[in-house]
């Protein structure tokens, strides 16, 4: 018989991970299972003490619980825990550890358009919520050496600033409607915000005025494919990055932490784009 795997979110109806699980599942000729779970906010204890009763091998969690989560965990990895998220739970004989695998999985899908090392790269973020808290953090334990960060909300930017202050990176704040930022200067921007996530396809979260010659522009968005932000960046010169990927190798992680089975990437990422009517 196989194990039962799972996501728990409100909501989660339109989750791409359940197919996207499943059928590699299916290709390796595995009878494990996942199932979405919706569990309201207030009821997250009670559901997470459903999953142990059903010895659920493992989960993914989405929003709103990958704070509120850790609470109910036996342990939390070093990465999670500096995050100060959880997405992914790994069930060892009873003990429920979480993970975060998000920022590893940015890093991951980011591979293929890296022109150098990932540390040699001037990067520059923007927004400075859970998604960026989580790619800041994975970049910096990964080595990346200059990190700046511009968001509308600046505090929020000086707690992920401080929470990385224990490592060697170079960490510079700006507010959104800082102007003045020079794009030219990075070799890596990275929209972490959903500004022109549909259907507010028009709007872009800072003009793109110039662009260093091969630098990467990538966006998290991929409802569209291609934001307006990366179209202006294309057609500027820059290689462009959607998050379809992110969103694969995050779920690729997860799946290796669960089965001990590397998934075919291609394979997953054509599901998740077929979802996508791509
Ligand atoms: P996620 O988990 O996807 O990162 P989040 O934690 O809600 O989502 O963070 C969203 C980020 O996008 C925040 O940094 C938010 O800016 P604030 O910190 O000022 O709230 C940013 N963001 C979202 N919509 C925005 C908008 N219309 N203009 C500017 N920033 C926006």
């Amino acid at each position: 018989m196989g194990n039962l795997y799972g996501l728990i979110g409100h909501p989660v109806g339109h989750s791409m991970s359940p197919i996207m699980h499943n059928t590699a599942f299916l290709r390796l000729q595995l009878e494990h299972h996942y199932h979405a779970f919706d569990i309201a906010p207030q009821r997250l204890a009670d559901g997470i003490k459903a999953l142990r009763i059903l010895n659920v091998s493992g989960f993914n969690v989405t929003i709103p619980h990958k704070v509120e989560v850790m609470k109910y965990l036996d342990e939390v990895d070093q990465e999670a825990a500096l995050i100060g998220a959880v997405n992914t739970v790994v069930n060892m004989d009873g003990r429920l550890i979480g993970y975060n695998t998000d920022g590893r999985g940015y890093v991951e899908s980011l591979k293929c358009v890296l022109k150098k090392p990932l540390p040699e790269n001037k990067v520059l973020v923007i927004g400075a919520g859970g998604a960026a808290r989580a790619i800041i953090t994975s970049m910096v334990l990964q080595g990346v050496k200059e990190i700046d960060i511009i968001n509308r909300t600046i505090e929020k930017a000086k707690l992920i600033k401080e929470n990385c202050s224990q490592f060697e990176a170079k960490i510079d704040l700006y507010s959104l409607n800082d102007l003045k930022v020079d794009l030219s200067r990075y070799n890596i921007i990275i929209n972490t915000t959903s500004i022109g996530m549909y259907p507010n396809v028009e709007d872009v979260p800072l003009p793109v005025k110039s662009v260093r010659p091969g630098s990467i522009f990538s966006d998290l968005i991929y409802n569209p494919l291609q934001t307006r932000w990366l179209q202006q960046a294309e057609e500027k010169g820059a290689l462009v990055h959607n998050g379809v990927g992110m969103f694969v190798q995050q779920g690729a992680l997860a799946f290796e932490m669960w089965t001990g089975i590397k998934p075919n990437i291609e394979q997953m990422t054509n599901i998740v784009l077929k979802q996508l009517g791509g």
